[in-house]
């Protein structure tokens, strides 16, 4: 019997338990793989609030992980049992012993990285890969806007503009979060608990205002991100932090200035397993070359998934956080 983290009904973290599960056996396509590392998401919060539906409930949580293959479908080419393998993109359960995926969505996991740091990279990293190098693709010298610079997804971002020689302005909640920001490539910071980030991104840019906006925040700083991005710009509303953005009226990107906006997903971008490779080779590069590092900021036994979502919305955790079975 493995353990799992799920929850039958929707609401707070005290919805999630910690229970005893029979992992299936991997359908023709699929893997069982023994979690050695768990990521940990806004995503995962969305999910079991409700915000985003879950295909069933009782529900699993999670969808990023590494660990071990230990049973492999009939019709599986790519992988072995034994093999240490990644994935980033569901399907929801990862918050387990053991997790059964399609192959599709798993990718094989270089010797030079940890479990720990794909647990802490998958999810986050490809989608700073996909934001920066595909929804817009950033070619060094261009000065952009980051919300949530110290997140998990914000770090990685900072870190990642760097290397592409891009000037990063992020917003952070606190003096602490702006040093972190920083120290991991941010070129400028704004504390948007105080400042106006529209006008300082005006005194940064001299005027020109910036050519992307990128806004895992939402509900928030939506207004603050049309406000900051110059005419014929991009606002990439990527998620909802702070809530969801609705009920626009697509007027108002007229008269901010002929303004694109996008709402991406990973799922979209990693829709088959060559984007999915791709994506990843990437990614690994970028950490095995030294431009990117993985900073796990917190661990906590899978357990305490509840007290893990708790910090995560409560805005007190930074970096990557996991779980470990
Ligand atoms: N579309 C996609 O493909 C995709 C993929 C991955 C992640 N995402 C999105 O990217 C965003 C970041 O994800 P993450 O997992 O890396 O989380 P995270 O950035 O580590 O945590 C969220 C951060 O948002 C900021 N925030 C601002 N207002 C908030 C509020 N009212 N409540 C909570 N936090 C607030 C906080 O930073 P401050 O304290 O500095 O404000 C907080 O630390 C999320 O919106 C997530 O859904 C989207």
């Amino acid at each position: 019997m493995a353990k799992r983290i799920q929850f039958r009904a929707h609401g707070g973290p005290e919805v999630l338990e910690y229970v005893d599960y029979q992992p299936a056996e991997p359908g023709p396509k699929e893997v069982r793989v023994t979690n050695k590392a768990i990521g940990l998401n806004f995503i995962d919060t969305y999910y079991r609030s409700g915000l985003y539906p879950p295909p069933s409930l009782p529900s699993g949580v999670g969808s990023e992980g590494a660990g071990v293959v230990e049973a492999v479908g009939s019709d599986v080419t790519r992988f072995k049992i034994g093999d240490r393998v990644a994935y980033g993109s569901g399907p929801l359960g990862a918050y387990s012993d053991v997790h059964v995926l399609p192959e599709a969505n798993l990718v094989k996991l270089p010797d030079a990285i940890s479990f720990e740091q794909a647990a802490g990279v998958m999810l986050k990293g490809l989608t700073v890969q996909y934001l920066l190098r595909q929804t817009y693709e950033l070619r060094g010298g261009e000065t952009i806007l980051f919300h949530a610079a110290a997140g998990g997804v914000g770090s990685l971002a900072c870190q990642w503009a760097r290397a592409l020689g891009v000037k990063l302005i992020g917003t952070v909640s606190s003096a602490e979060k702006a040093a972190l920001a920083k120290a991991n490539g941010a070129w400028a910071t704004i504390d948007y608990s105080h400042e106006n980030v529209a006008q300082r991104v005006l005194e940064l840019t001299d005027g020109k205002k910036v050519p992307v906006v990128y806004d895992g925040v939402g509900k928030d700083t939506w207004l603050t991100s049309l406000d900051s991005v110059a005419p014929r710009g991009l606002v990439v509303s990527f998620g909802n932090a702070s809530g969801a953005v609705d009920g626009v009226n697509l007027g108002i990107l007229a008269g901010k200035g002929s303004l694109y906006v996008t709402r991406p997903t990973l799922s979209t971008y990693a829709n088959n397993a060559e984007s999915l490779q791709r994506m990843a080779e990437e990614l690994f590069e970028m950490i095995i070359g030294g431009k990117l590092t993985v900073d796990i900021s917190q661990r906590y036994p899978l357990a305490e998934a509840a007290k893990a979502q708790t910090e995560l919305s409560a805005r007190r955790t930074t970096g990557s956080v996991v779980l470990l079975p």
